[in-house]
């Protein structure tokens, strides 16, 4: 990943000073970094049916608001990683404001090497991550390892389109070609297969993504900081050139739920 693109934490210290805790019940313009905003992760932890006191992993877990949605809304116990430090250091300083500090915590590590023993976590949760791992068959065999028998992988991500020539760049997740990793639909399906987990749930969000993106509210009314602080000046460009790759077919969107139904890899 280019360890420049999400920032090299000069801007978190004015994100962090800019926060005001009577606010921060509405963070969802800054904290859920994925296409469709909080009802994108709302609807995956509805597949997921992640239950009271589970033990979540949510790998390339940003700003937190997600790991904070799966505490407020489903009671589960979330464990953060995050290979950018400052977004850590962010999401840390959300949780402590909203209450969450006990049921959330984060840390800086790679999806591909998880600081974690074998078969601890009961779901492992992933929005919007995969798209900087080249290495998906280690990523998706690693997620697995941390995950107990009969757990679960949850996954909403950015997939190819069947347009996928002449992608444009910027995008929130990548500024070139050299750092976004796509795979289509087929393809990820196929190699979340072969690292061993078991298909539950597969569905095309694309037409949710487009509608979202159509109408990206200009406001959310919050006037803390928002995801253009922690981006910089070029997320604008970012979100048009999502939206019009979206809107090309060069780009879609699936969520899907994985189980880790046999006893080891
Ligand atoms: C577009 S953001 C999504 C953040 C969060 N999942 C959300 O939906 O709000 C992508 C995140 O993946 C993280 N990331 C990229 N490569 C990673 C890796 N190898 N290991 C861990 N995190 C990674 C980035 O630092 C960034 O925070």
């Amino acid at each position: 990943m280019d360890d420049k693109h999400y920032g090299d934490g000069t801007e978190a210290t004015r994100v962090l000073d800019a926060l005001d805790p009577v606010r921060a019940g509405r963070l969802a313009a800054l904290d859920q970094f994925h296409v469709g905003g909080v009802r994108a992760s709302r609807r995956l932890a509805g597949r997921a049916k992640i239950g009271h006191g589970q033990r979540v992993l949510d790998v390339g877990s940003g700003l937190g608001g997600p790991a904070r949605l799966l505490v407020d809304e489903t009671g589960a116990d979330v464990t953060g990683i995050d290979f950018t430090q400052h977004f850590c250091w962010i999401a840390q300083a959300l949780s402590v404001q909203t209450g969450n500090a006990d049921c959330t915590r984060f840390c800086a590590a790679d999806a591909l090497v998880l600081p974690f023993a074998d078969d601890v976590f009961d779901a492992v949760w992933t929005e919007h991550m995969a798209m900087n791992i080249a290495a998906r068959d280690r990523l998706y065999r690693e997620l697995r390892r941390v995950a107990r028998s009969g757990g679960i992988l949850a996954l909403y991500d950015v997939v190819e389109g069947s347009q996928s020539v002449g992608l444009l760049y910027p995008v929130p997740w990548a500024s070139n070609e050299v750092n976004s990793h796509l795979v289509d639909a087929d393809s990820l399906r196929r190699v979340i297969l072969d690292a061993g987990w078991t298909e539950r749930i597969f569905v095309d969000e694309t037409a949710a993504a487009l509608d979202w993106l159509s109408n990206v509210p200009q406001s959310s009314g919050f006037e803390g900081p928002t995801l253009r602080d922690v981006m910089g000046p070029e997320f604008p460009t970012m979100i048009a050139n999502l939206r019009d790759n979206f809107e090309a077919g060069r780009l879609g969107a699936v969520q899907a739920i994985f189980e880790n139904s046999s006893a080891s890899i």
